[in-house]
């Protein structure tokens, strides 16, 4: 063995900041690219920013941690494709701020529920999931029929992603208040429910 290896393998502290430096770049190769490719930074067909109710269902959706039960990425596996539909694309999550692939797959992956269910379902199924899935161990989201959206801040939310590059139009941005004010958060939440993954359907 050279040397000069030797000295490497003997210091721990150098092995340390040269593997370091080592994977960033090999990090920094398969990264940096992506911000650059088409396929991940071009938005899909027919994919348009959230109207004023489903953004803020999406809220809603954070705010109550659904994402921690709930993955929206189906990965191109076999055993997700039939069951949840097309495996998840980059570019339809161009307009995501954040995006809400999560991780933990406690619950079903909701990348494509969209239409699946009737809203009437959504609604019997969040205000007590043991109603219409009884072995369930979702957590029941009652006061979503109680508390209702005056949608003061819908419009602020829109010109915030509009800065990070969200093609909201100024149009969007007017009506938005007298879109979301007087509805429940529980109308919000089935919206934004019902709008995911609809633009890649295929049979299941
Ligand atoms: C503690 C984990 C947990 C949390 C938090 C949770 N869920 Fe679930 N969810 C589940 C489980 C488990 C199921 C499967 C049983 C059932 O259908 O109730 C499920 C099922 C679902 C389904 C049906 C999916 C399908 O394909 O059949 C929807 C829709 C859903 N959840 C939406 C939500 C929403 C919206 C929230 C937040 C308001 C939420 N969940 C929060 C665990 C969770």
């Amino acid at each position: 063995m050279s040397s000069k290896h030797g000295i490497i393998e003997k210091n721990i502290g150098l092995m340390i900041l040269l593997i370091v430096i080592a994977i960033s770049f090999g990090g920094l190769a398969q990264i940096v690219p992506l911000f650059f490719s088409e396929e991940t930074t071009k938005p899909i067909e027919g994919l348009k920013p959230l109207p004023a109710l489903a953004l803020e269902g999406r809220d809603i959706y954070i705010r109550e941690g659904c994402h921690v039960c709930h993955t929206q990425m189906i990965r191109p596996f076999r055993s997700e494709t039939e069951r949840y539909g097309h495996y998840s694309v980059a570019g339809e999550h161009v307009y995501e701020h954040p995006f809400l692939w999560g991780s933990k797959r406690t619950g079903p992956d909701l990348a494509r529920v969209g239409q699946r269910y009737s809203d009437d379902w959504h609604r019997v199924h969040l205000y007590n999931p043991r109603d219409v899935v009884p072995e369930s161990n979702m957590p029941a989201f009652p006061w979503l029929f109680d508390n209702q959206l005056d949608g003061s801040e819908t419009a602020a939310k829109m010109r915030a992603l509009r800065m990070v590059g969200v093609p909201y139009e100024d149009a969007d941005i007017e009506n938005a208040e007298a879109q979301v004010k007087g509805k429940t958060e529980m109308d919000a939440l089935v919206v934004y429910l019902q709008q995911l993954g609809t633009l890649i359907q295929e049979k299941r």
